[in-house]
């Protein structure tokens, strides 16, 4: 497993008006969104290309473009659908599965309502996209998904996470598969009630108002 937290100001700048408990829903979507396209630029580096022989207006040329089979983009339900339109502005041509997963608030154990993924995903590069990354267990049950339809590559974007998400999921994934990790923030701790501190709260809430 592999981790790479953001070094840039303008992810820095973005994320703390994130957390700011006075960030209104619409704006906060307009920030995921913006820091998703900036993550989504370090975490695609290794995105499959082809040579592609094109002509500009002035000679012939051999550019490049991606390379078949698409790449998957798995949002996470519900809070990691705030993080799909900033992936797909910057992968236009991925393929998008679904994940519904939600978190018991007591057990921190998540369970799974929704699974929409191709029956198939040997050979795709799949970019799962939540934003919290809190114990690593709902991000442990959504590579097991992937895995057991054949993935072997796990790119993860996420804007806030925990050591604590990170060790598991390094545990875990040590042999099995190749996960790797792209985060905004790497924060202190996990609180009593499983939130990440600092953190930002519920993102999912802090999107789409609580339900
Ligand atoms: N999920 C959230 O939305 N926030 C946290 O801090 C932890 C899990």
């Amino acid at each position: 497993m592999r981790l790479h937290v953001a070094d840039h100001p303008l992810i820095a700048h973005k994320l703390s008006v994130l957390r700011d408990q006075s960030t209104d829903s619409a704006r906060f979507r307009q920030l995921t969104e913006e820091l998703v396209m900036l993550l989504a630029y370090e975490a695609t580096r290794s995105v499959a290309v082809e040579d592609k022989e094109i002509s500009t207006p002035v000679t012939t040329f051999t550019g490049t473009r991606l390379a078949a089979p698409r790449p998957v983009v798995v949002p996470i339900l519900r809070a990691g659908l705030g993080m799909l339109d900033g992936m797909l502005r910057i992968l236009p041509t991925a393929e998008v599965g679904f994940l519904g997963m939600v978190r018991n608030e007591e057990t921190f154990e998540p369970s799974a309502y929704a699974d929409r993924l191709p029956d198939d995903l040997s050979g795709r590069q799949i970019f799962v996209v939540d934003p919290m990354l809190a114990t690593g267990g709902t991000l442990a049950m959504a590579v097991d998904f992937l895995l057991a339809r054949g993935a072997r590559d796990v790119t993860a974007v996420c804007l806030v996470s925990a050591p604590e998400g990170v060790e598991r999921i390094e545990k875990d994934y040590a042999e099995s598969a190749n996960v790797e990790i792209y985060t905004a923030a790497l924060d202190e701790k996990l609180n009593d009630k499983g939130y990440i501190v600092p953190g930002l709260g519920d993102a999912g809430d802090r999107m789409y108002g609580i339900v």
